[in-house]
């Protein structure tokens, strides 16, 4: 699987700025939107059909969205992370593929 990546966090395109995943955490719980600082459309002919959260690189789960969802997700983990843990979002749309972020 390609994974789309936002060339240069700090001066995104808008594309870029549309499809990379922002992360929010509020203790245990994670909101990833999609994307940063503009929503991506949410319509039938394109929308982000899912959401997944990485929590060191393994998988805790995919969301799976529809077109009249809004582009996020919130994620309970277990336990609060640590500090030092990597914690990433994909997600992907249907007409430009996966995004993960930074
Ligand atoms: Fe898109």
């Amino acid at each position: 699987m390609k994974i789309n990546r936002a060339k240069n966090p700090d001066s995104m395109i808008d594309f870029e700025k549309k499809h990379t995943p922002f992360i929010e955490k509020v203790s245990r719980k994670i909101i990833v939107s999609v994307g940063t600082e503009i929503e991506h459309p949410m319509n039938p002919e394109h929308y982000i059909t899912w959401i997944e959260l990485l929590l060191n690189g393994e998988s805790l789960g995919v969301k799976e969205l529809d077109n009249e969802d809004p582009p996020s997700a919130t994620f309970e983990l277990d336990k609060e992370p640590f500090p030092s843990d990597e914690i990433k979002a994909r997600a992907n749309c249907n007409l430009h593929g996966t995004w993960e972020s930074f």
